[in-house]
């Protein structure tokens, strides 16, 4: 079996569904909770899948134990995760159904615990987030998505909203000023997190709706469901692929960035 470990940690309507062979479930204790995933095999590869609001759907994005989930997956020493995030969109040349792998994020969440490092060993860390998403594994995506009918797009701003509710249309045209493409929920503080404990990390967004004010019509949490259903299977090819094309080199600045992580004062 080849060493490296990819793991998929997997937004709204996004689940394992028997992607992986001898699929099972386990459970990863960290300081801040437990956390279970389903643990497989791709093409003899080691992969883990983690669904993030839970198996049914049941933990709203300001509630999720972001930090439980990463510290899990830095445990079991991943080489990197891949996640998936449903977003609305704000650009016309990424509409609804496209999938965008993000370069950049504004963060705009109000009310998370958004680091590992609070003093802990009496250390201040700053990290750095001139490149937020790995390279590596972003171009493992990219280059997957070749080969596929809905090709991803590369780059976008990401911009992370509280939630749970959706945002106003004078909060999405101040995020369109700014210069953000997609709004969601999810990926701060996934994506400082993963790059704190020093993980390659990249996110695949996909485009459920128009944002609000852009779009016509009141948005909804069915809304979204539907549009990710439409995709599914096409979505689990680019997943199962990228996941197939991770060769690391680790030229990227993702473990370095993780160098004050520590198993006794964050793990
Ligand atoms: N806003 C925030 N999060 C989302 C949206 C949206 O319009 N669509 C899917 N997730």
């Amino acid at each position: 079996m080849s060493d490296t470990k990819v793991a998929i940690i997997g937004g709204t309507g996004v689940y394992a569904q028997n992607m992986l062979d001898d699929e099972k479930e386990i459970t990863v204790d960290t300081r801040y909770g437990s956390v279970t995933m389903t643990q497989g095999v791709y093409n003899g590869r080691k992969v883990y899948f983690m669904a993030r609001h839970g198996g049914g759907h049941s933990v709203p994005p300001h509630l999720v134990n972001y930090r439980a989930n990463i510290s899990a997956l830095k445990k079991l020493e991943v080489d990197a995760i891949i996640s998936t995030a449903a977003v609305g969109t704000l650009n016309e040349k990424m509409p609804p159904g496209s999938r965008v792998v993000i370069d950049q994020f504004i963060d705009f969440t109000k009310n998370r615990t958004l680091t590992f490092y609070e003093g802990q060993g009496g250390y201040v860390v700053h990290t750095d987030f001139t490149e937020p998403y790995c390279p590596e594994t972003r171009t493992a995506i990219l280059k997957a998505g070749n080969s596929l009918s809905v090709k991803p797009i590369d780059r976008g701003c990401y911009v992370c909203a509280e939630g749970p509710r959706f945002e106003t249309p004078a909060e999405i045209k101040m995020i369109k000023q700014l210069g953000g493409d997609l709004v969601g929920m999810t990926n701060v503080p996934e994506v400082t997190l993963a790059r704190e404990a020093g993980l390659c990390y990249a996110t695949i967004a996909l485009a459920t709706n128009y944002a609000a004010g852009i779009s016509r019509t009141p948005l909804s949490h069915d809304e979204v469901l539907e549009e990710m259903d439409k995709g599914k299977a096409e979505l689990q090819k680019l997943l199962i692929l990228s996941v197939e094309n991770i060769s690391l080199t680790k030229n990227c600045s993702c473990s370095s960035a993780g160098k004050y992580w520590s198993e006794g004062h964050h793990g």
